[in-house]
């Protein structure tokens, strides 16, 4: 959501911001922007609606705007159209000041007010452009200095890039529940919202905390803290290669990265376990902690929240405690009973969903300890958690998310077993059967992905639908859910998922005839129930799609239209490898509509706006 670049050094700064925001663009988008400081030309502004192609033309791909310092953006419009004028940068009346800003200023309606008053005119709807006129209105010939007075006057969430006419020999950068990270270069420094767009340049990076203000110039970086007192920051090397952050010949990369699923949930399983036991060393949380829990909640959003759906049926089966999962932008409204005794699981691939982070914020102030399953490096969920398990999924550029939930719930697994095993709720064959299906599952999952083609098949017969309803039971249930979300996210497919016992009590009426319904029958104890279910639908003319394991392959294809069969499993792994057909499906159909599969219509990969 939002993307931002900056840069100070001496290259030609136009095509390295519009590459840096090309490598942003998955974060979702709908206009683009530059603004690059040159000594004869002053500041120049370049703005264009639409996709980041219509900004390299605009540019003549970056050589028609000259300088070697600059700030560019992609904007996910919240306040105002996405059109060339409330598209970022932002600049100040006199048009010396621009600023490029993720995330929402709550008060700018009376800021707007306050400078309107003094005579200053406004262009745009955008809550953006208050900071920059703020920024003039205090400009004094020192913009640290206008900086510090304006972050004074403004609420709400910000990343901020801004650069002004008067001091091209640096700019400045902000940031506050919106994640932004300085990069640091020889005879350059950059600034950028993830680090997808800096590993071309370089690997060594700060992380800026809430309320730090950065100043770059070519040869350095001065961090201060809310008060404007200087801080040294901690460099951190970034070991993701360029290529994880390319389609590498693959057509988009949701296809790639689920095809990367194998490989992922090996590299955040295996390091972890070592002579058939589990070493969570990177865990904080003490025996005596452990066992004085009584609640576990599991906060998350989206994709994330299915796997904290899963992540229940497991948690409570092994552990015996009682596990709430939470949306996280309900979570802070409900008056959650949280204690000492009380263990929040926050779940989040970017480790800066505002949602979540607020979730877990007031988690924390309630007294509940933080462990986070986290993908990014660095994240502010990750920095500010007692205990975090990165998954080891690399960087994931598609707007849905595959691979990610794959390693989360390959974390939650670990997680669920070593808890169990300390807390002495599993005998040690039990432990070691679970611990060796555990690695199984790459090569379980593989199986699936070396076989694409049936569902393929299916998603040609099934992709004109207009309705799709997913049905499961437990663990079953969980993953209709997500298989439910892969498909409406990048199809626009309607579809809802329901407990499979649950759609007599109302939904049924809208089953009729052609009406497709996957029905997940995983769960092998479950598996006739289930068929139960799908005969009452198909009594009302629905077409199903049934998934069930090897053990039941045989009956499924009597009673359903289209059957796909998965490798038997314990059914506590089941959602790994159920996942993958509902992943495959989804992204047939949303390619046989044309649909624009790694840029869903209105999404955002990382959701930093409430
Ligand atoms: C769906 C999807 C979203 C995210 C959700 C949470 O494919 O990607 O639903 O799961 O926005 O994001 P994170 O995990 O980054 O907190």
């Amino acid at each position: 959501m939002c993307g931002i670049v900056g840069y100070i050094g001496r290259e030609q700064v136009s095509p390295i911001l519009l590459d840096g925001l090309t490598r942003l663009e998955y974060r979702g988008y709908d206009s683009a922007g530059l603004a690059v400081f040159h000594p004869e030309k002053g500041l120049q502004v370049v703005k264009a609606r639409g996709r980041l192609q219509a900004l390299w033309d605009a540019t003549q791909q970056g050589q028609a705007v000259p300088g070697t310092m600059g700030v560019g953006h992609t904007r996910w419009a919240t306040h105002g159209a996405p059109n060339d004028i409330n598209s970022h940068p932002q600049v100040s009346q006199s048009g010396k000041i621009a600023v490029v800003h993720n995330g929402i200023i709550e008060n700018y309606v009376k800021l707007k007010e306050f400078l309107e008053a003094k005579g200053v005119v406004f262009a745009s709807e955008t809550d953006t452009e208050v900071v920059a006129q703020l920024l003039e209105y205090y400009y004094h010939g020192d913009l640290l200095d206008a900086v510090s007075k304006v972050l004074h006057r403004i609420e709400g969430a910000y990343a901020l890039g801004i650069v002004c006419a008067d001091e091209p020999e640096q700019f400045v950068a902000v940031r506050k529940d919106s994640p932004l990270i300085v990069g640091h270069g020889v005879g350059f420094n950059m600034i950028a919202s993830d680090v997808t767009a800096l590993i071309s340049y370089t690997r060594e990076v700060s992380y800026l905390n809430d309320g730090e203000v950065a100043v770059l110039t070519r040869d350095s970086i001065q961090v201060y803290d809310s008060l404007m007192r200087p801080v040294t920051k901690e460099v951190v090397h970034i070991d993701w290669e360029i290529s994880a952050a390319e389609k590498g010949g693959y057509e988009h990369f949701m296809f790639k990265e689920i095809m990367e699923q194998p490989k992922a949930i090996q590299a955040t399983i295996s390091p972890r376990i070592q002579n058939g036991q589990i070493v969570l060393d990177e865990l904080n949380i003490t025996q005596e902690q452990l066992q004085q829990l009584d609640r576990i909640y599991v906060i998350a959003c989206g994709s994330s929240y299915h796997v904290g759906m899963a992540a229940k049926y497991i948690l409570e089966r092994l552990l015996r405690i009682p596990v709430e999962v939470a949306l996280a932008s309900e979570f802070r409204y409900s008056e959650p009973i949280v204690t000492e005794r009380t263990l929040a699981v926050v779940i989040s691939q970017s480790g800066e969903t505002i949602d979540t982070l607020a979730a877990m914020r007031e988690a924390k102030r309630l007294g509940a300890r933080i462990l986070s399953i986290v993908n990014v490096v660095g994240s502010t969920i990750a920095r500010e958690s007692d205990d975090v398990l990165y998954t080891w999924a690399g960087p994931e550029i598609a707007v849905a998310t595959t691979k990610a939930y794959s390693t989360q719930l390959a974390v939650v697994y670990l997680l669920a077993l070593d808890f169990a095993k300390k807390l002495g709720k599993l005998n040690e064959q039990e432990y070691e059967t679970l611990v060796a299906e555990l690695e199984q599952l790459p090569e379980k999952a593989q199986m699936i992905l070396d076989h694409t083609e049936e569902i393929q098949y299916f998603a040609s017969i099934y992709f004109n639908h207009n309705s799709i309803f997913f049905i499961g039971r437990n663990i079953d249930y969980a993953v209709g859910l997500e298989g439910s979300l892969k498909l409406k996210e990048i199809s626009y497919i309607h579809s809802e998922a329901y407990a499979a016992g649950e759609l007599k009590h109302g939904t049924i009426s809208l089953i009729e005839d052609g009406t497709l319904v996957v029905a997940l029958a995983g769960w092998n104890t479950l598996f006739e129930k289930l068929m139960s279910n799908v005969k009452e639908v198909k009594a009302r003319g629905a077409d199903v799609i049934g998934v069930a394991t090897q053990t039941h392959a045989q009956k499924l294809s009597t009673q359903v239209d289209s059957a796909l069969v998965i490798p038997d499993v314990h059914p506590m792994f089941l959602p790994s490898l159920e996942v993958i057909p509902m992943q495959l499906f989804a992204y047939y159909v949303a390619l046989m509509r044309g649909c624009d599969i790694d840029k869903p219509r209105n999404l955002a990969k990382s959701v930093t706006v409430e």
